[in-house]
């Protein structure tokens, strides 16, 4: 619910358990007056000092040095506010400096549009304020919307040049609030490939905490995501403030305790390498971010953004419809297959019960390694006799749907492509370019690039049955170079390839309705809320390993849904770290997400066929629930000997738990878990256990743990009785 109150311009946003206030101030400026618990917007609040002006003298606003100590809703620059900017405009003469003030309002049901980016799908209601810049010639919208069955708020701001003049953007956030203190701690999920998302948390202290990626990419090394936690918030107690980008591109969070001890907090494309040139008339839409807060712990506000991007992201065809259960090759043969290797590969996936085989990288061009033929989408038919279609129809004769691997944006110097499109490289004439995994990245800023590849790749899922596409995209921008774009607008390089990156995913899932596309990016290099707009699901980590995934998908859920994570039971020893865990762990780790295998079928024992047939029957007995359900963490990989997660159906009448206990350690003896998320004046049935107690019990006293060796696993599905 979206008010305003005209006696004192302000405006009280409701969601389904928060309040977000604002006002007009009588300098004209929008302030922030509360952001947190349900509250109402008494009329008292609308005093300055009430409104967290921190400012010595907040009365006097004719000075305007006095915005450094106001809450501001988009701060600017170079007047009288020193903390960070939201906006920097560059008017014609060199001039920065920005005054943004209120200008008029609207209020509709609906969410904006956010032309060729990722955006909310549906339902919501939005407030639109518009700012005038006094200094520049700029406009800024402001929008909020809200949900009433969402804790989330989800903000934006476009940038008008109302002017006839160009300006120059050096920096356009997405959103900026303010808090009057900054008695919080901060958490951002950090990595690296194949160890993507650890959740880190930092105190917050004077000065400026910068939560970034300047990749081209939102990256394995920082997730454009950061919290706010209060001191004694844990899982399931206390206040803490998601900040959630729907951006896949260079990104920035930003949290300033400024000299007064507020805090403020901001982010959107990374203003680092950026530029952008607004002509008169040109409007430049910032990335939608979608924040939530929540008093119930970390794990009620990852359960509002799971239920947020179910419900308001991700295609709703295929949320939570049934998930191909893929068999891939890429861990089984890597570049080394041909049609018969395949043809035993599928042979035996269709007697394992997996209902999609995918072939991942090395089917195209002449590629046998990782040094060629990217943008080649042309079948190698002396490793595929018959071409992608024999390898379809195989797949189809035993039951199998089909899915392809492909790397739109990249292009192999050793390939067709290249030799007859050089320029297609996002590379500087003279530049020995810098090259990763022997690869360069498509201009996709340049749309004939895009419509090429759209092309080409059209025809590829044209040329036979093809059910299932994994989206890989290998190594990040360099150069940011663009031969296309004059020399002051080379800032915009990486913004417009991400532009480039949603038109062809926006294509080509729209061509083709049927295919269900899996992203990927090197394992989880490009996992946000950007790209589940597109695909329902991303390869999480190339790190298959069963213990390390424990840790990454533990990550991972602090805010995407567990149905957005793919993952696979792969062989031992582990490719990537070498460890040995039993099958049965790799399996139920799997079955936290969108599961799959990643092996070599035809090298099983039978011991071990007869276990994925098993996992296959089991997953799909529980499927809804992970799909659907409420994610409850128990035990945290990080900090326990155990890690331990359950999944809650939305009736509450099942459960699915799932836990690993890492490591014998000595009297490590007789833990409980106790099983928070269940209908606690429900009773329950532990199957595994032979258990039944209230759901009551279940939660005060918990359960015991079992004992386990090294990495074991296990899972318990639980049913209400009554
Ligand atoms: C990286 C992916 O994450 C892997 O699963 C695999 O598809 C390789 N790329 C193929 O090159």
């Amino acid at each position: 619910m979206i008010e305003y109150d005209g006696a004192h311009r302000a405006f009280i946003l409701t969601g389904k358990r928060f309040s977000y206030i604002m006002f007009v101030n009588r300098a004209g400026f929008l302030q922030t007056v509360h952001y947190g618990m349900p509250a109402d917007g008494d009329g008292y609040l609308f005093s300055d000092r009430y409104a967290g002006n921190k400012s010595p003298d907040p009365n006097d606003f004719n000075v305007d040095a006095q915005q450094d100590g106001m809450p501001c809703e988009y701060a600017c620059f170079g007047h009288g506010d020193y903390r960070a900017p939201s906006a920097v405009i560059i008017g014609g003469d060199g001039f920065r400096a920005s005054r943004f003030v209120y200008k008029s309002h609207k209020i509709y049901k609906g969410s904006p549009s956010v032309d060729g980016m990722p955006h909310i799908r549906r339902g919501g209601e939005t407030l639109a304020i518009t700012l005038a810049d006094e200094l520049s010639t700029a406009e800024i919208k402001l929008n909020y919307t809200v949900f009433d069955d969402s804790d989330v708020l989800v903000r934006n701001a476009e940038i008008r040049n109302a002017g006839k003049t160009a300006v120059d953007l050096a920096r356009a956030y997405s959103f900026c609030t303010e808090f009057a203190d900054a008695d919080f701690s901060i958490m951002r999920l950090a990595g690296r490939w194949a160890a993507e998302r650890t959740p880190i948390t930092t105190e917050i202290d004077y000065g400026t905490v910068r939560i970034e990626s300047a990749r081209g990419a939102s990256s394995h090394q920082m997730n454009p995501f950061a919290a706010l936690i209060r001191r004694h918030t844990t899982e399931t107690a206390g206040e803490c403030y998601g900040f959630n980008l729907l951006y896949s591109g260079s990104f920035a969070i930003l949290a300033e305790k400024s000299q007064y001890g507020m805090l403020r907090v901001q982010g959107g494309i990374n203003d680092f390498d950026f530029g952008w040139k607004l002509n008169g008339g040109e409007t430049f839409v910032t990335p939608q971010a979608a924040l939530c807060y929540s008093r119930c712990g970390l794990g009620e506000m990852s359960r509002e953004y799971a239920d947020f991007f179910r419900n308001y992201i991700i295609d709703p065809k295929k949320v939570n419809a049934h998930r191909p259960i893929v068999l891939n090759n890429w861990e089984a043969t890597y570049f080394d297959f041909d049609t018969n290797k395949l043809f035993g590969i599928i042979d035996e996936a269709a007697n394992l019960g997996v209902d999609t085989f995918v072939l991942d990288d090395g089917w195209f061009g002449r590629r046998d390694d990782d040094k060629s033929s990217l943008g080649d989408w042309f079948v190698n038919t002396e490793k595929l006799r018959g071409g992608l279609k024999a390898v379809s129809e195989k797949c189809k004769s035993v039951g199998l749907k089909f899915g392809l691997w492909l790397e739109p944006e990249m292009i192999s110097e050793d390939s067709e492509l290249f030799r007859a499109h050089p320029d297609y490289a996002m590379t500087k004439s003279g530049v020995t370019p810098c090259r990763s995994r022997n690869q360069l990245v498509l201009d996709f800023t340049r749309k004939e690039v895009v419509d090429h590849i759209f092309n080409v790749v059209k025809s590829v899922l044209e040329s036979c049955r093809i059910d299932y596409v994994k989206w890989d995209f290998n190594r990040c921008l360099t150069e940011f170079y663009s031969a296309s774009l004059p020399c002051d607008r080379q800032g915009e390089v990486a913004h417009r390839y991400m532009l480039g990156v949603y038109d062809l995913a926006d294509r080509l899932t729209g061509a083709f309705p049927h295919i269900f596309f899996e992203g990927c990016a090197g394992g989880g290099g490009r996992f946000d809320g950007g790209m589940l707009y597109y695909f329902p699901q991303i390869w999480t980590s190339d790190d298959t390993d069963a213990y390390e995934r424990t840790k990454i998908q533990w990550g991972t859920s602090m805010c995407y849904p567990v149905s957005a994570m793919s993952c696979h039971v792969s062989a031992c020893p582990n490719h990537q770290t070498q460890r040995m865990t039993p099958f049965a762990t790799r399996g139920v780790i799997a079955s936290l997400g969108a599961t799959g295998y990643e092996l070599d079928p035809t090298a099983l024992t039978d011991e071990e066929k007869a276990a994925v047939r098993a996992q296959v029957s089991d997953y799909l007995d529980i499927e809804d629930i992970v799909l659907g359900g409420d994610l409850y963490r128990l035990c945290d990989p990080f900090t326990d000997n155990y890690f331990c997660e359950m999944l809650v159906s939305k009736d509450k009448s099942r459960a699915y738990i799932v836990g690993e206990r890492h490591r014998g350690v000595p009297c490590d003896l007789d833990n409980v878990v106790k099983l928070v998320g269940l209908d606690r004046n429900g009773t329950y049935k532990i199957h595994e256990l032979g258990i039944t107690a209230s759901g009551k019990t279940l939660e005060a006293i918990g359960v015991l743990l079992p004992r386990l060796p090294d990495y074991g696993g296990f899972r318990w599905v639980l049913e209400k009785i009554n």
